[in-house]
């Protein structure tokens, strides 16, 4: 469903056809309703390969696909619909959080589901949340929880998950897992999630891409991934390396 086709991207500062490359030969198939937890070092690119997926930045080279469709054959618009970001830091727009909620539906001229909406709020345990506050003014974990309901609302065929847990709390983290993991179950959505809680891939998700050196130099299944990864950069980034990082 998902191709990805020997997908580079040259560095942002530069922009000539010489600047070195931030990503270079990313190629991977997903399939419906995958898992995939992204993981590694802080800069390796996790954040601009899951932009590059949903069409946020355009590939330099390569191609990315959606049953057999290239992005270069599709409206940005359309493949967004289709491939949903949740970004790494929650952004709110002007207005209320209803408001907020209700702008996928706008963009794409789609009815908004006040139902899923409040059973959404309920399971991320903002129920008691005002729905007419100013948006701008809620907690960090609250504006990155109702990025993700706002996001869910488009009933993407792929959502991308860009750290969407990391400003919560333990209870609030749970609850989202289990939010996820029920829309999963019932959507089949594909989801990849970028995470730095090594529990938390291990919990949610069956593949795991390892990125290092600007590429993805694993892609396995969760468990052969902890078990025993195959190169030593991913032994250490686990904690099993025979020599640790500090
Ligand atoms: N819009 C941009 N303009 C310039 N440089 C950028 C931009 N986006 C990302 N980069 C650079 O690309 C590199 C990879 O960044 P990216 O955010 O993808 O890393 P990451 O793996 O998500 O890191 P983290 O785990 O810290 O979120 C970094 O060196 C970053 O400075
Ligand atoms: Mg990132």
């Amino acid at each position: 469903m998902l191709d990805i086709k020997q997908v580079a991207k040259r560095s942002f500062h530069m922009k000539n056809a010489n600047a070195p490359y931030l990503l270079s030969n990313i190629s991977a198939t997903v399939d419906k309703g995958e898992r995939i937890s992204l993981l590694g070092a802080s800069g390796q690119g996790k954040s601009t390969l899951l932009r590059l997926l949903s069409i946020l930045h355009t590939p330099d080279e390569g191609d990315i696909c959606l049953d057999g469709v290239s992005f270069r054959q599709m409206s940005p618009s359309l493949w967004r619909k289709q491939v949903c970001y949740v970004a790494q830091q929650a952004v709110m727009l002007p207005g209320s959080v209803e408001d907020n909620l209700k702008v996928p539906s706008q963009l794409h001229q789609l009815p908004y589901d006040q139902k899923l909406a409040k059973r959404l709020l309920e399971a991320a345990r903002l129920s008691s949340l005002d729905l007419k506050k100013d948006a701008r003014e809620l907690s960090g974990g609250e504006m990155q929880r109702i990025a993700l309901i706002r996001s869910l609302l488009l009933r993407s065929d792929i959502i991308l998950l860009d750290e969407v847990s990391s400003s919560l709390d333990a209870p609030n983290t749970l609850a989202v897992e289990q939010l996820l993991d029920e829309w999963h179950r019932s959507e089949g959505t594909i989801m990849i999630g970028v995470t730095h809680e090594l529990k938390q891939a291990e919990r949610v998700s069956s593949r795991i891409w390892f990125m290092a050196g600007g590429t993805i130099v694993e892609d396995t299944s969760t468990q052969q991934f902890f078990e025993n990864p195959s190169t030593e950069t991913a032994r250490q980034f686990i904690g099993r390396g025979q020599t640790e990082v500090h």
